[in-house]
């Protein structure tokens, strides 16, 4: 029997301060320091944490890199990257730099339009409640944009029905989708609002009971798509552009490959989404169930060679990101991300996001296909590993060459190498 108890009556109402002493009392914490390691909330104030979330005792600081030598449609960008993973900002600016020359990334994007889902069961004849709704389809746009007037006026609201019939254990079910173009928005608010209003509507055009109205991360209208030409001369030859077109084609065929490759996309797509203040579960989310939309698990990009030798690489992927709302707007990493980057539309960071999704797919793929990751990887993680055995300052670096050159970037050889160091020294 546990002799200490979660159930804090009231945890929600408590200052931060508050908090962090409750839960270092609960965990029966000394205060070392750690009391002021959870309040030091680095750039997100304090009161805006606890705003964005409950229960905020604390933030986690993870480094922001930048993304150098991007050209994007023409234009030149620096683009923040929010990740702990070492690497993979690296791995961006090594990709643009061998495709800078040859014109850089193409991108375009299939719209902004969001799904919401509201799911209509024990209908008694779905052939006949599926025409019953499309049929009102005049009455449900007007529901839809009445929801939301300022979304209406920025040019968005609701735009396409959709209604399917889903098999389900209890009986065939009524899906109906909302297609609403949302504009700079995320737009999960929008279009949850919509699915909410519509439900008791469809129950009376359809009959049946509504059960979930929610949007679908499943973002196939709003794709973000990123093309690009590495020249043959620009990547080391031959033999690298065939070895990333038989890795694409592990990854087409293999989920257990393509896991691995899409995850290297998401490397850097994600780090994007995190640094403007994004929903990367949501991106996330999309991009795994669109990479399986033709029944079986595979790769999210295409890689070939071209006619005249090159190698092309192309991205397509659901990219559901915004500019307003959520911790977009009120991050102030966020916004500076954004603003270093010149955004000034959904659309326009989500191409971004596409080309480094493609940049980072790009240099994993080339380092696989020729001297591995780890040789690159180890480099940048023994300076972590040094860190963890305690080396400051230049010891960092000569600890972390020491194990390079050792071959074996291992804790406890980092600790005898900085032992060994501090005794030359003395
Ligand atoms: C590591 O974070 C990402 C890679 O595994 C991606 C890949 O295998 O394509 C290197």
């Amino acid at each position: 029997m546990s002799t200490k108890t979660s159930r804090i009556s009231g945890f929600h109402k408590l200052s931060v301060p508050e908090r962090v002493d409750k839960v270092m009392a609960f965990a029966g914490l000394e205060d070392d320091g750690l009391r002021a390691q959870f309040l030091d909330t680095g750039n997100l104030p304090v009161d805006l944490a606890d705003r964005l979330i409950e229960n905020a005792v604390g933030t986690m600081n993870i480094p922001v890199g930048v993304a150098t030598n991007l050209l994007i449609d023409g234009k030149d960008y620096l683009v923040p990257m929010a990740t702990e993973e070492s690497s993979v900002v690296a791995a961006v600016c090594n990709a643009a730099r061998q495709c800078y020359e040859s014109g850089g990334f193409t991108t375009s994007m299939s719209g902004t339009c969001m799904i919401a889902q509201v799911q209509l069961v024990d209908v008694p004849d779905p052939a006949h409640a599926r025409l019953a709704i499309l049929e009102r389809i005049e009455d449900i746009r007007s529901l839809c944009d009445a929801c939301d007037p300022v979304l209406v006026k920025l040019g968005g609201g609701f735009r396409d029905l959709e209604v399917r019939i889903v098999d389900s254990a209890h009986g065939p079910m009524v899906i109906t989708h909302l297609i609403v173009d949302t504009r700079d928005a995320m737009g999960a608010n929008a279009v949850n609002t919509m699915a909410e209003k519509l439900a008791s509507h469809l129950e009376g055009w359809a009959g049946g009971r509504v059960y979930l109205r929610i949007l679908s991360n499943l973002a196939d209208r709003r794709l973000a798509r990123a093309r690009c030409v590495w020249k043959l001369d620009a990547i080391g030859g031959p033999e690298v552009r065939d070895g990333i077109v038989r890795a694409y084609e592990f990854a087409l065929m293999d989920p257990y490959r393509a896991a691995t490759h899409n995850k290297g996309i998401m490397n850097g797509v994600t780090a994007v989404v995190m640094a403007t203040g994004n929903d990367t579960r949501a991106v996330e989310a999309g991009a795994h169930a669109y990479a399986a939309r033709k029944g079986w698990y595979s790769s999210l990009s295409q890689w070939e060679v071209t006619a005249a030798g090159d190698l092309a690489g192309s991205l397509e992927m659901p990219m559901a990101v915004g500019l307003i709302g959520g911790a977009t707007k009120l991050h102030p990493m966020a916004r500076a991300s954004l603003r270093v980057m010149d955004i000034q539309s959904a659309q326009q960071l989500a191409r971004v996001i596409a080309a480094v999704g493609l940049a980072q797919n790009f240099s994993a793929l080339k380092a696989l296909a020729t001297e591995g990751v780890q040789k690159g990887h180890m480099s940048l993680h023994s300076q972590n590993i040094a860190l963890m055995a305690g080396a400051v300052g230049d010891e960092i670096s000569i600890v972390a060459r020491r194990l390079v050159e050792l071959g074996t970037v291992r804790i406890d050889v980092a600790e005898d190498t900085l032992r060994a160091l501090r005794a030359r020294e003395d």
